[in-house]
């Protein structure tokens, strides 16, 4: 049977480092409320040249560079995005430019932190149906420029980055066994971000929240544990497969706290879970490209193994996935 394979990761982080002494000039916190709340360090803020598309691209050029495959070569882009420097074109056609994948057709995703996740289930449709494709999932995010940074319920939280992978079909076993999608609409107030002020007279809104990200942390801490919990016991039953099998999970990273619970609520060891929240911070899309790109590089993801990524993001949108290394 053809399954999706990985066969390039890549990354791409922003140079400026804010740490959380850095965010105590800035408002009313401190490097022990954050590190004890959120387990973040710090993270990374793009600057001149590293808009959100830039660090896609850069990051798609290392995932085919490792894979060994040419740009031009590459059958479809998508990008998990919800902070692209342009609303129109979408991120991935601005991607395609950037590295020259003249042959792809390119689409975004938005659905939050689960933007990857959504991209790697689509991919896996195509490929399952042409096991030739090549395609390249990213999630990439600039979410610096779409925080209050009065705010510090908020501005503590997140960074900016991009990962990616490419993936292609296999009949030898390896690949995407599986993955679970869910999204409910009915909370989306719970943490939402306002599109920027209309220019059309007649659609001007009487109340903007402000284009910048607002949650009510609690109730999204509650919601993220059960529904990760939730997707991969869905996802790992459907297939028969069990914890001990599993050989790393990687999860979103929003906090580690949340984590924690995660690991609790599935009665599993924090050590089976990839954690690097204490160096980037939440980059939504990101964080699990970001992840994988960087345990491969370490040598975690061994060939045979199974990896299980779960989010959890905006919308709300989650889910869980299975992948044979
Ligand atoms: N520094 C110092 N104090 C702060 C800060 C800060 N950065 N932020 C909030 N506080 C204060 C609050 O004002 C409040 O003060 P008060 O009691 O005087 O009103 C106090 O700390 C406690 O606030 P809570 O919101 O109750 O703190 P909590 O322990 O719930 O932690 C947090 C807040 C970290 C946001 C937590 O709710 C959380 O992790 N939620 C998950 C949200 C998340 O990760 N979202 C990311 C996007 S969603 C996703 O990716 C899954």
């Amino acid at each position: 049977m053809n399954r999706s394979v990985i066969i390039g990761t890549g990354s791409c982080l922003p140079e400026r480092v804010l740490t959380n002494v850095d965010l105590e000039k800035m408002v009313d916190t401190s490097d022990e409320w954050i590190t004890s709340r959120t387990g973040i360090k710090e993270r990374r803020i793009a600057g001149t040249g590293e808009e959100t598309s830039k660090l896609a691209a850069s990051a798609a050029l290392k995932a085919l560079t490792m894979a060994g495959v040419e740009a031009v070569d590459v059958d479809i882009i998508i990008v998990g995005t919800i902070t692209c420097e342009k609303n129109m074109p979408s991120c991935a056609c601005l991607v395609q430019k950037e590295i020259g994948a003249k042959g792809a057709f390119a689409l975004d995703v938005n659905a939050a932190c689960s933007g990857f996740l959504y991209g790697l289930d689509i991919a896996d449709k195509y490929i399952r149906s042409n096991p030739e494709l090549k395609v390249l999932v990213i999630g990439a995010e600039n979410l610096s420029a779409r925080i209050n940074w009065e705010d510090r319920n908020t501005c503590v939280l997140f960074g900016d980055g991009a990962g990616a992978c490419l993936l292609t079909g296999a009949d030898d076993g390896r690949g995407m066994l599986a993955s679970r999608l869910f999204s409910d609409g009915d909370l989306w107030r719970l943490l939402h971000m306002d599109s920027a002020p209309s220019l059309n007279p007649a659609l001007k809104y009487a109340k903007s929240d402000g284009a910048y990200i607002q949650m009510v942390g609690r109730d999204v801490f509650r919601y993220a544990v059960r529904a990760m919990g939730d997707a991969i016991t869905k996802v790992l039953d459907q297939e028969g497969i069990s914890f001990e099998d599993i050989g790393l999970i990687v999860p979103h990273q929003a906090n580690i706290r949340i984590l924690r619970s995660l690991a609790d609520h599935l009665g599993l060891p924090l050590g089976k879970f990839y954690i690097n929240v204490d160096k980037y911070g939440n980059t939504s899309a990101a964080t699990v490209p970001i992840a994988i790109d960087e345990a491969n590089r370490q040598g975690r993801l061994k060939e045979g193994e199974l990896l299980l990524i779960c989010t959890f993001g905006g919308g709300f949108t989650w889910g869980a996935a299975i992948i044979k290394w």
